[in-house]
Parts: C-alpha cells; structure tokens; sequence
C-alpha cells in the first residue's frame, strides 16, 4: 500500500495553497501588450475558433452544433458570429473566442491568446526572458529531453534485450497486459548491469547534470550508477504526454528491497501536482464528466485494457489538492476505486475529506476481499468490469455510514460517534445548499430526526468559525440561513453590488436605445414627451450625482459608456464582449447572453427585456433610483456609526447631525418617486 495518509492535510494547508495561486496568476499576468492582444480578439471570428473543434451548421442569424462541455444529443451550443460570443443553452458556458480556448485546451489566458495569435498569424512581441528564465527552460528542456531518451531506452531494452525479452516481457505477459498496452503505455525494462543507462547518456551527448537532476543517475564516491536497475519501467507523463519521471517496479520478492523505485522531484516532475495516466485520461474524463482515481499504475493500466479510460492514480504520494485541482479542470465528479482492506478504507475516507473540501462530488467503490481494480479486471471479462464499477458506486454518505454501522453493532455510544463522524464530513462541503441534502439522506439511512443532525451540523459549522478557520473559508461557513435556530440574515448596509450590477446591466442591454421622458410642460396637466438615449440619461444623472461603483469592473464599463456620450460615439456590445480586459469582457458576457432560457433562437430570447423595452423611461429610472438609494442608505449608516464616536457638544456631531438630517430627507425622496415607479 501507498503511504496515502502521510501529510495530513489541514484548511491552513489549502490557504497558503490559495496564498500561492494569487501569485501564480499574478506570474502569469500576460506579457503580451494590450494592443496585441486586442488585434488578436478582434480577428478571431467566433465561429472559425469554435468550429475548428464543433460541428457548426447555420440556424438564422446563429450558428448551432452539439456542446463540446457537456453529453449532448440535441444541439444547444449556439455561436454569434455578430456578437463574438458562444453559449450553450444545455450547461449554461459561454464565452468569447479566448473564453473558449482555454475552456476547451484548458489554457490559461496568455496560452490561450498565443494559440489565437498563431492560428491567425499574428505575431507576438515576447519580452526578452531574463538570463534565469532562459536558464530554467534550457534546464526543462533538456530534462524532457533525457527524460524521453531513458523511456526508449528501457522500452527498447524490454524488446529487443535477452533479459529485457526474458526477465521483463514476460513479467508482463504474465499479468495479462497486451500488446497495445504495453506500447501504449510505453512500458520499459531496466537492465540489470550498475550503469548500462548511464553509460549509454553520456555516449549520447546527455550531460552528467542532467543525469544527475532527473534522478535517473546516481554518484557515489565519485562513481556514477543508475538508478533503476532489474526493474519494469513505467514511465510518468505530463498533462500533454511529455515524460517527466519513471516508477520502476521490482520482480522478485526481496523484502530488503522497496517494491517500487521511483524519480525523485526535479524541474519536471511535481509529484504532488501529477497524476499517473493524466494525458491518456483527460477528454474521456470530460467526455464521461467523471473521473476514476485509483491507487497504483497496475491499476491504470488494468482498468484501460477493460475498456475504461477516464482513470487516473495518484501514484508515489498520498492524494493532494494540487492534483484534485488539476482533476476538477475536467469534470466535477470523482469515483474513488480502492482495495476494501483497512488502508484503502483509511485513504478513501481521507480522499472523500479532500474532494469534498474542493467543492467536488465524490462517489465510491471498494473492491471484495483483497481485490484491487488491477486484480479484479484481470479476473473479469471487461463488460462484466465496467457493470461492477458502475452499480457499485455509492457516494460518500451511504459509504460511511454502512462500513461503519457494522463496526458499531447498534452500541449508542459507538453509534453517536458514528453521527458526529458523518457529520464532520457534510460539514467540509463548502456549498451550503447541497450540505442539507445530505442530512437528510443520512438521516434516513440512520433513522434519526434530520434536525437532530442539522444540529449537531451546525454547531459543527459554529465551532470551525470560532477556531478561526481562514478568512477565505468563513464566508462560506457562516450561512446565516444554515445556523440553527434560524437567525435574521445579516445584510451589509455598504454593499451596493446588486445595483450596481443592475444599472449596468440595463446600460448593457438598452443602449443606444430612446427613452421618452414625460416632462411637466407650461400648461397644468400638459405632459411634455422629450426623447433621451439611454446611456446619455443614466451617465448623466449618475455623474450629476457624483455616483461611483464599487466594483472596478462596472466602473470601466460605465466610464466607457461615459466617454461615448461625452464623444457622441456609444460603445457596442462587442466593444465590451470582445474587451482585452478579461474581467469588462466576462462581466459583460455574464450580462448579456440570459441563463435561464433553453431557446437556441437567441435573438427571440431576451425574455423580462421585452417589458423593459416598452417603457425604457421607467427602467432607467429605476436602476439609477435603486442605486442611488443604496449609495445614500450606506451615506447615513457610515454617518451614524461615526457619530456614536463623538462626543454630543461637540461641533463635529452638530455636522453629522444636520448631514443626516439632510441625507434622509434625499432618500425619503428617492424613495417616494421610486415607490411611484414600482407601483404604477
Ligand atoms: N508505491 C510506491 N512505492 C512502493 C509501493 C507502492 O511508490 N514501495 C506506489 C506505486 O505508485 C504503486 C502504488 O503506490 O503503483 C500502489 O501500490 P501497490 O498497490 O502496492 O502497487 P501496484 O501498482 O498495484 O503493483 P502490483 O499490482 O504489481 O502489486
Ligand atoms: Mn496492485
């Protein structure tokens, strides 16, 4: 068995993890500039990058194929070649052309614009790396490099060598492996001699630092002699197939010796963040959108020669979130495969933890007495495998409670442990909504009352924010609505974000458009019908206002809205879908393409917008009438708490006196006319 419960892992654990993603996004900042980056947005059409990798035939205005993101049998994916945006109306993703990349390649943004820049033939004015960056890429180059060199030559060794053919192949054979799989998985065999491998390097060119860094070759004594020696070789791929390390498993049973040799850490092999089988597995994990996690290489390739391919181990170290991560780029789901001894019981229980803790969903299978899925598909037809598998996963909750309802034999003290165990484990799911439903289902396997649990749940919930659980983790904790009894949900007076969003979105969706202003004229009960353009009246007023938004993004697309007014030149929509800044780019694609509707017309689509449009005046109004109402209810409250600080003769509370007085009375106003707005 792996040492799967090595490194425990703990929530400060996963904070520095987000510590260090912060950092990394800020590494990865692109170095392209802007202007290039914008060329490269405004030339990749929609509907030739989509198209490149779905089927697109042409419906009306629209484009429609089947959703490359999820199991479709009718088309729901629809590309506007007009807007420059895609969205499939069965799994809610949409995007623009970079979106679209990197969803697809799993790119990131910079990745995903060199693709672009490429396909279009746009060339890319790289910042000259600094000497250390040009240091480190020689480096991985040439570890890629050594590293590919050493898996053909363990796999010509297993062919074509005495021993190789003798000792190897046939160990191999034995197992059952086939043909095709063994190439596939371009399995090797190291010789036997202390530094044929070695040797071989050098003669080869490969310098003696590079042997050394790989792990592949060992000094001693100034001697140097291979690491793998007398072993079966399975090498270890990247995300895109590259060789970055080597397991060597041993083929006699030599207590004094490790069953497996592995490569140590180098530039190119991360262990924590690389999983066995990743770069065969990935799009029939996203094509399956589930992913098989076992424990070992045998099991990898066991499983593949059954026919299943969305599997991967976490081979060589116990799980970590870094590779959880990598997984969740491909599907939210994973099925856990161990062997049912006590270990592999222990570790599953410890990988539930974890997966759960990313927010993921998990299911398991144990395997029958002393089977793993290794042996167990070498002992059964592939159908007969694929049917195991599949009627015999069971998420985590049903998982727990029946292994260790057993263990308990109805004893009540065992038996409360049993709950709080459980428990603990629904209280790691970071989704509030989804934590009931599985208190509910474990109350019904346990047959006690769900408040009972719901209970015990929170006072869970209670007791991890009071340990001062990570900032980023109390958010989440802290449902008001989850903690019994139910409390009066906090509002926070300063957040403004909801109408923000809402002027924005009304700017989004209806400029350019006429609002007819009904204007009291000279004579009493003349109406006066005076035509504005939207963004002009809501820019306008906001400014008059000397109204901000909180949130930069939407103050970067009311301030182009602004400068299109004062310029008399509007932004489009694809000015903002199509934006260089990812974040004006993916708020306006949030806004625009609608999420509830499962029309592919989507120009038919805009639903509530009808309603809006007739009466432009009464929607304008009322975005920028909420807004304004929220800012000044957050004016008064921030006033009134800086008041209780002074002391009541003082001049200073007279100030904040009357700027209360006078800021209520703006609301009161703000809010007769809007209640006029909302009941006419
Ligand atoms: N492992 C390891 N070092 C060991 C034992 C195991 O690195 N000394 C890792 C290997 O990645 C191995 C996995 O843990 O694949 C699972 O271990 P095990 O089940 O013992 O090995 P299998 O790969 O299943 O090999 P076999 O089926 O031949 O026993
Ligand atoms: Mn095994």
């Amino acid at each position: 068995m792996p040492n799967l419960t090595a490194d425990f892992h703990t929530p400060a654990q996963s904070c520095r993890f987000f510590v260090h993603l912060k950092l990394i996004l800020q590494y990865f900042k692109p170095l392209i500039p802007r202007d290039t980056i914008q060329s490269i947005i405004d030339v990749a059409r929609i509907d030739e990058v989509v198209g490149d990798f779905v089927q697109l035939k042409k419906r009306g205005v629209n484009l429609l194929g089947l959703c490359p993101f999820h199991n479709e049998k009718t088309p729901s994916f629809t590309v506007s070649p007009a807007k420059g945006i895609f969205k499939c109306f069965g799994c809610g993703k949409a995007g623009n052309s970079v979106n679209f990349i990197m969803e697809h390649e799993k790119y990131s943004y910079p990745e995903a614009l060199r693709y672009l820049a490429n396909k279009y033939g746009i060339e890319i004015e790289e910042q000259e790396p600094t000497p250390e960056e040009k240091q480190l890429d020689t480096d991985r180059e040439s570890l890629f490099s050594l590293n590919t060199f050493a898996q053909k030559f363990y796999t010509r060794t297993l062919h074509e060598s005495d021993d190789g053919r003798a000792i190897g192949l046939s160990y191999f054979i034995e197992r059952g492996f086939r043909d095709d799989i063994i190439q596939k998985f371009q399995l090797g065999f190291a010789p036997t001699a202390w530094d044929a491998f070695t040797k071989e390097a050098l003669k080869s060119g490969y310098a003696e630092k590079y042997l050394i860094d790989s792990g592949l070759t060992l000094s001693k004594d100034g001697k140097l002699y291979d690491r793998f020696r007398e072993r079966v070789m399975f090498p270890i791929h990247n995300l895109t197939g590259k060789v970055i390390g080597f397991g060597g498993r041993i083929l006699i049973s030599d207590k004094n010796k490790p069953k497996y040799v592995n490569s140590p850490e180098s530039e190119v092999y991360n262990k924590s963040k690389s999983l066995y089988g990743i770069w065969l597995a990935r799009n029939t994990i996203v094509a399956a959108d589930n992913c098989y996690l076992v424990e070992g290489y045998t099991d990898v390739i066991s499983l593949h020669q059954s026919g299943i391919e969305n599997v991967v181990a976490s081979s060589g170290t116990s799980l970590t979130t870094e590779q959880i991560r990598l997984i969740s780029k491909y599907t939210r789901n994973i099925t856990i495969l161990y062997d049912g001894d006590p270990a592999g019981i222990k570790a599953s229980f410890r990988g539930i933890d974890m997966i759960l803790e990313q927010g993921m969903n998990v299911k398991i299978v144990l395997f029958p007495d002393g089977e793993d899925p290794d042996s167990y598909a070498r002992k059964h037809r592939s159908a007969d495998v694929q049917a195991f598998i599949a009627t015999s996963a069971s998420d985590f909750i049903a998982f727990k409670t029946r292994l260790l309802l057993d263990e308990t034999n109805n004893d009540p003290i065992k038996k409360a442990a049993l709950i709080h165990e459980i428990i603990e484990t629904i209280s790691i799911i970071p989704d509030p909504i989804i934590r009931p439903l599985y208190v509910r289902e474990c109350s019904e396997i346990m047959g006690i009352a769900e408040q009972t649990l719901m209970n015990e749940l929170n006072r869970m919930l209670r007791k991890k924010v009071q340990k001062g659980t990570p900032k980023e983790e109390q958010t989440e904790v802290i449902e008001p609505a989850m903690i019994a009894p139910p409390q009066e949900p906090v509002l926070d007076i300063a957040d403004c974000s909801a109408q923000e969003l809402d002027v924005i979105r009304v700017l989004l969706h209806f400029s350019g458009k006429m609002a007819i202003l009904k204007i009291p004229g000279n004579e009493p009960g003349q109406v006066v019908e005076t035509p504005v353009e939207v963004t002009e009246f809501i820019c306008n007023d906001l400014r008059a206002n000397q109204i901000t938004f909180d949130n930069p993004t939407f103050q970067k697309i009311f301030d182009a809205y602004a400068e299109g007014v004062d310029n008399q030149k509007l932004p489009d929509d694809s000015f903002f879908l199509m934006s260089a800044d990812q974040e004006v780019a993916a708020a306006a694609i949030n806004i625009l393409s609608p999420k509830y509707e499962l029309s592919p017309g989507w120009e038919e689509i805009k639903i509530h917008v009808p309603t809006e449009e007739e009466d432009l005046e009464d929607t304008a109004t009322r975005a920028i009438f909420s807004l304004v109402h929220r800012k000044l209810s957050a004016l008064i409250h921030k006033n009134q708490v800086e008041m209780k600080e002074l002391p009541s003769d003082s001049e200073a509370w007279a100030d904040h006196l009357s700027r209360d007085i006078y800021l209520k009375k703006a609301r009161n106003e703000i809010s007769r006319r809007l209640g006029r707005i909302l009941n006419a």
